[in-house]
């Protein structure tokens, strides 16, 4: 992120990392991703919201110096993943007189994490103010999102609530605000459901004590600043709903193309249902495409083949992720075709144990699907389309 103003008295020290392509060592970055910094200049005091990932920190430095910063009297850390906490130590030893402020559960991880001393932390509570002259910061405890410390900033005078991960988009773009709303609503989607979305509930929960607040710019740490709060708020607040959308997610591998035809025939039987089908061959999906269909989608439907006594492998990890972001999926179904044997159906229901979801009649052919095969699938197409008709 370049540094530009945001408001008065508030200006973006972060950084675009444009070509970084994989985050965590597990979830892709099509569009690379920035970790947004807020200085903020008080009358009195002066205070860094958040830091940036320790490569960038040269950029971080380099903004700071620009605006002529000598003196920070704070460093609020709003979560201790190191993309945003990984230079307060750099910070602490040149800015001396800075004290880092934080709740105590993410004061203690940043001491697990990153060794900070303890005499130069501040611990604050949920709701505390600090005074920077003109500038107040309110402080709310948000945890588990996504991280069990994590919290967000209000600065009370400009209405600017500082969101930390949450609202945030894995976005590189040379200008601070949103420009895009298609790429940027893909990229905000695309990262709550990697990053957000097992924590639906909790996060449903925050907005309702946020709804109190007026809030005219939203700040993350990830991605564009919103001057019109509504357009992220309003796609959160579909997101956590227990909405679904009358669709069908069917990822699939095929090794010699009998389950491929299978998905094929499922796919044209809800579609002559009017369900809308979203197909993904797991073999040229990228997992962050595969969770931002898990959304809102209401059934699931994984097709695979047996290998050895199992699914496939691809299969296995598509379905420890889809269980692990614990999506608001309705129904789950398997399809697939096996040689000789094997415990598929009972591999992949119990990888799917965290999900509320009902587990729809498997369908299973040995080899070709034949006749019989279509006609249970066609069957299954059914029951799809009346329990999605119920839910109205
Ligand atoms: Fe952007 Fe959870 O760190």
């Amino acid at each position: 992120m370049p540094c530009k103003p945001i408001v008065p008295g508030v200006t973006s020290v972060g950084s675009v990392d444009w070509d970084r392509r994989l985050f965590d060592e597990l979830v892709p970055l099509p569009d690379g991703t920035s970790y947004n910094a807020y200085l903020i200049q008080g009358t009195d005091k002066v205070a860094l919201l958040d830091t940036v990932d320790p490569p960038k920190f040269p950029e971080l430095l380099a903004h700071l110096a620009r605006l002529g910063i000598g003196r920070i009297d704070y460093l609020i850390a709003h979560h201790a993943e190191q993309d945003h906490s990984g230079s307060l130590p750099e910070m602490l030893h040149l800015f001396p007189g800075a004290t880092l402020v934080s709740n105590g559960k993410c004061l203690k991880m940043l001491a697990d994490h990153l060794h900070v001393p303890a005499e130069r932390c501040r611990e604050i509570a949920d709701g505390e103010t600090l005074e920077l002259g003109g500038k107040t910061l309110e402080f709310l405890l948000t945890p588990w999102v996504h991280w069990p410390e994590t919290m967000l900033t209000y600065l009370r005078q400009d209405k600017v609530l500082f969101s930390c991960d949450l609202f945030g988009a894995h976005l590189a773009q040379s200008d601070p605000f949103l420009t895009d709303p298609v790429r940027t609503a893909t990229a905000a989607r695309r990262y709550y459901a990697e990053i957000m979305m097992p924590f639906r509930s909790q996060i449903r929960k925050h907005m309702e004590r946020l709804a109190g607040t007026e809030i005219a710019v939203i700040a993350p740490s990830h991605g564009v600043v919103y001057r019109d709060p509504a357009f992220i708020l309003d796609l959160y607040r579909d997101w956590v709903s227990d909405r679904v959308q009358n669709r069908v997610l069917l990822p699939f591998v095929s090794m010699h193309g009998s389950t491929r035809r299978m998905v094929e025939h499922l796919t044209e039987a809800l579609s002559r249902r009017d369900v809308e089908v979203e197909v993904c061959n797991l073999t040229a999906t990228e997992l962050g495409h595969l969770a931002s269909a898990l959304v809102d989608a209401a059934t699931v439907v994984i097709g695979t083949p047996m290998v050895l006594a199992g699914a496939h492998p691809a299969v296995v990890e598509a379905a420890y992720l889809v269980n692990a972001l614990r999506p608001k999926t309705r129904f789950v179904g398997l399809i697939g075709s096996y040689g000789w044997g094997g415990k598929m159906v009972e591999q992949i229901t119990g990888m799917l144990s965290s999900l509320k979801a009902e587990v729809l009649e498997p369908v299973l052919v040995q080899g070709l699907p034949g006749e019989k095969t279509y006609e249970a699938l066609d069957r299954l197409a059914d029951g799809i389309a009346e329990r999605h008709r119920q839910l109205g």
